[in-house]
């Protein structure tokens, strides 16, 4: 929408309005309207303290207070009139409180600029965000911490270079994404922690000659206190990086899980069932059915952490304090919010209502030789040996076992002696994936013990 007139709020030293194009690329209306509940409480807030601090009567905040809740419910039940001449969620917000309450409406922009303004409710905005990715960080945590449970003594293949390795336990695979989710759990609570600073007041850039009181709009929106600098205040965008660096991250978590899990449902592995609920099917294929879920969940780190160099690139070189180029932060932060928040969810469905195959698991545990170590620790401990001997040692047993076409177990003492003489059959106890993984009772280790504990320390933890 074309206006010919200047614009209501600031068109004073203005003769014409803007051209199309101008106010098609000045406009945030489009997106910023996902902050309106922000924008109102920020501003209810400082309509509180005006009147609090004699900048403003009484009645005029009361007036403003209540006007606004109105202009918030219009907005809310989807009645008010968006309009691209006045640029953002601000200005439309305060042209409707005009409208709705008349004079006291243009008292309320005393001592504050669209500059704090936005930035104030960005924070907000940003601040639930953290809020909501701690809660589905949590519920994904404790869905992982069932399965770890209910399958802390289940064997499977433990993989190095995606090659069969050592054996593991179910519940300490899903314990190793507990500790990346919970990473992830401390940082939004660390950047959270950081971000709750006010900078409503700061004003422009250079703060204000009203005798405003920082302090209490900081306590009413629920900062812990106001930005100490003005220029800082209104120029910070650090928050908004934390937060995609932070999802970005998260988001490699999610991505590297989500990519295990398109193997192991895969016809190949059968390590798990996803359930027809987190699937799909294929058009013409009648049997298939796809992982999708967990595609499109890997997939969501491209847009993350594109949102996250968007942001950056937006950011570097920027002189102080506030400069338009600020604007493009939003609609970065708020699709990596809503697909952060939205894999999060996807994930902690798949995983509640996945399935184990625990005999594919199993019998996928004992392959590759997967116990071969073992037995280079029994040589190392029963025989003595140095280790780099027993690897040796070993290494021909598993050339030996290889061209048999058999396992290390199904090898004869007498092949065994073959290659060290002194071989008991003691040694068989070791080649059996449960003594392996039952013996790896080291701190953090995969032994269903330490499985069992972690999870305890967990659960105790959230
Ligand atoms: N829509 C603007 C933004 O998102 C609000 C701040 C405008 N400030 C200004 N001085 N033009 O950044």
């Amino acid at each position: 929408m074309t206006d010919q007139s200047s614009n209501q709020m600031w068109g004073g030293r203005f003769a014409a309005g803007p051209d199309a194009i101008m106010e098609a690329i000045n406009a945030s209306i489009g997106f910023d309207q996902r902050m309106a509940a922000q924008d109102i409480a920020g501003s209810r807030a400082h309509a509180a303290m005006l009147a609090a601090t004699g900048v403003i009567t009484d009645s005029d905040a009361q007036a403003i207070r209540e006007g606004l809740l109105t202009v918030l419910s219009e907005i809310q039940n989807g009645e008010f009139q968006f309009s691209t001449a006045l640029e953002d969620i601000h200005m439309n917000v305060e042209a409707r409180l005009k409208e709705v309450i008349g004079e006291p409406a243009g008292r309320l922009h005393t001592g504050r600029s669209r500059n704090d303004q936005v930035a104030t409710d960005f924070k907000l905005w940003v601040r639930d965000q953290f809020d909501a990715a701690e809660s589905g960080l949590l519920a994904l945590i404790r869905a992982l911490l069932a399965q770890a449970e209910a399958g802390a003594d289940w064997v499977m293949p433990g993989f190095t270079h995606l090659q069969v390795a050592q054996p593991v336990t179910w519940g300490h695979h899903m314990m190793a994404y507990v500790e990346m989710f919970g990473r992830d759990l401390s940082r939004v609570r660390d950047a959270r922690a950081r971000m709750n600073e006010s900078p409503l007041g700061a004003a422009a850039l250079a703060g204000t000659s009203f005798p405003i009181d920082r302090q209490m709009t900081a306590e009413a929106l629920g900062f812990d206190r106001p930005a100490a600098n003005s220029l800082d205040a209104v120029s910070d965008r650090d928050f908004a990086l934390e937060f995609l660096s932070t999802a970005s991250i998260c988001a490699v978590h999610l991505s590297r899980f989500a990519e295990e899990l398109v193997i192991w449902s895969s016809a190949q592995f059968r390590f798990v069932t996803l359930s027809d609920r987190f699937s799909t099917g294929s058009s013409i294929m009648p049997q298939k059915k796809n992982p999708d879920a967990a595609e499109l969940i890997r997939a969501k780190v491209g847009r993350i952490y594109g949102a996250n160099t968007a942001l950056m690139m937006v950011m570097k070189g920027l002189p102080l304090a506030y400069s338009k180029d600020m604007q493009e932060d939003k609609e970065q932060v708020f699709d990596a919010a809503d697909n952060w928040m939205l894999a999060l969810a996807a994930m902690e469905g798949m995983v509640k209502d996945m399935t184990a195959n625990r005999e594919s698991l199993a019998a996928a545990a004992g392959s590759g030789f997967s116990t071969a170590t073992d037995l280079a620790d029994w040589l190392v401990r029963v025989l003595g040996l140095p280790f780099r001997d027993a690897h040796h040692v070993t290494g021909s047993l598993v050339a030996m076992a290889e061209s048999k076409g058999c396992d290390l177990s199904d090898l004869t003492l007498e092949d065994m002696q073959s290659v060290h003489a002194d071989i008991t059959d003691n040694v068989y106890s070791v080649l059996t994936v449960e003594n392996s993984v039952n013996s790896r009772q080291s701190y953090g280790g995969t032994a269903p013990d330490q499985v069992r504990a972690q999870v305890k320390r967990w659960k105790a933890l959230l």
